[in-house]
């Protein structure tokens, strides 16, 4: 039995925590009023709002102008009537400061110019120029300033910041864009098993140099007004158990514990991780994120219950007729059966072509229906 690491924001923050938002509540397992609802992608291309901002920018000129990046995550929590705000930036942002060059190609998604593949690479990423991406900060302030009073309902919006995992963010840098079998990552994580040989020492060090920025990039989000960070590994599926045990579970805990640290509540999230989940657990973050695959008892069940869970809902159930999709929201309800810490979520992002409307259906029926 592997003993589970004590969580230690929830002590610390659960007395802070009385008068939050009851999105900052259902992280720290404290009772609600009802179940808090936001979505992984909330702000992008499926709405028009957000297109009409892109006619005019590019996606990383939308992340690095504060202003520009508060205006599209405000008005995606407002028009939707969400309880959090995550900031508008992507993933990849930290590889600039790093000595990392990459672009989004349109159709493509992202690419890395020189994909970092050998110790030599490794060692020269940079990891003393996080205060360049000083920018997030500033949207996060910006953000925070616009919802600074309680809503109408007399509740605080919670804003989400967020970085990368080790693993997800290391699988762009070494394969050099999106990836279908990880075969670049996982040559490297293996050849950290033989000893002796200098790429040996290739992905430890990746990995803590990772660790170093994410962590303090995290601060800067924390100091700046975030209220939760969430951990994006959304690739960790592509791993085995024994592999993600061997390799990530380690960096991975260290970057949660280090946020946490900051004061704040830690968000964990994958997608395909039924098998994983335990393992995932055993970061210590505050809540896990779930995908769709498995039933929401079941997924909270192998997280065990000293942590919350946030899901399920199948994203591509927002193109399904009116009843069918409220009958998906129903049940993901009723397998959280009202306990403490469930936050309402997709179990991946809200993807293009997504009609609006049936998401701000669904706001409206968390709303209603988890009413305690
Ligand atoms: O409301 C929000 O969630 C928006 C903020 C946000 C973006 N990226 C903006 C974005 C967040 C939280 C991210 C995280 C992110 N970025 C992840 C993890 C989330 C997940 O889905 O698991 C990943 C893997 C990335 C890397 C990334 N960014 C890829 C692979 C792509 C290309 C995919 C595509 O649709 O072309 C992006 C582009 C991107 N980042 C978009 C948005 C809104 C697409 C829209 C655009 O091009 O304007």
């Amino acid at each position: 039995m592997i003993e589970q690491p004590t969580t230690l924001t929830i002590p610390e923050a659960a007395g802070e925590a009385a008068g939050q938002s009851r999105f900052v509540r259902a992280c720290l397992r404290l009772p609600v009023d009802r179940t808090p609802v936001w979505f992984l992608r909330q702000a992008g291309r499926y709405m028009p709002e957000y297109m009409a901002v892109r006619k005019h920018h590019s996606l990383l000129e939308i992340c690095r102008t504060s202003e520009v990046a508060a205006e599209v995550t405000i008005t995606a929590a407002e028009r939707l009537g969400v309880d959090a705000a995550i900031i508008f930036a992507d993933l990849l942002l930290p590889f600039t400061p790093m000595g990392v060059d990459f672009e989004f190609v349109a159709g493509e998604g992202p690419q890395v110019h020189t994909p970092v593949r050998s110790f030599a690479q490794v060692q020269a990423l940079q990891t003393d120029r996080v205060e360049e991406l000083g920018y997030v900060a500033q949207s996060i302030e910006r953000v925070a300033r616009h919802f600074a009073a309680p809503r109408a309902d007399g509740d605080q919006l919670g804003i989400i910041g967020f970085c990368g995992a080790p693993f997800t963010l290391a699988s762009y840098m070494i394969e050099g864009g999106s990836s279908r079998n990880y075969i670049e990552s996982k040559k490297m994580m293996y050849a950290s098993g033989i000893s002796g040989s200098p790429e040996s020492k290739a992905w430890p060090l990746l990995m803590e140099k990772l660790v170093d920025v994410l962590a303090a990039y995290a601060k800067q989000q924390v100091e700046a007004g975030a209220d939760v960070i969430q951990v994006f590994d959304s690739w960790a599926g592509a791993l085995s158990v024994v592999d993600y045990r061997e390799f990530c579970l380690s960096p991975t805990t260290e970057l949660i514990r280090r946020i946490q640290a900051f004061g704040v509540p830690v968000i964990y999230f994958g997608v395909d991780t039924a098998s994983l989940l335990p393992a995932m657990r055993e970061t210590g973050a505050d809540v896990l994120g779930l995908d769709w695959r498995t039933p929401l008892a079941e997924g909270w069940k192998s997280v065990g219950p000293g942590c919350a869970v946030q899901g399920n809902l199948d994203p591509i159930a927002l193109f399904a007729p009116e009843e069918v999709l409220r009958a998906r929201v129903a049940e993901v309800l009723r397998q959280a059966a009202g306990r403490n810490g469930h936050i309402f979520n997709l179990g991946h992002g809200i993807v293009q072509g997504t009609p609006v409307e049936n998401v701000i259906r669904v706001v409206e029926w968390v709303k209603e229906m988890s009413r305690r």
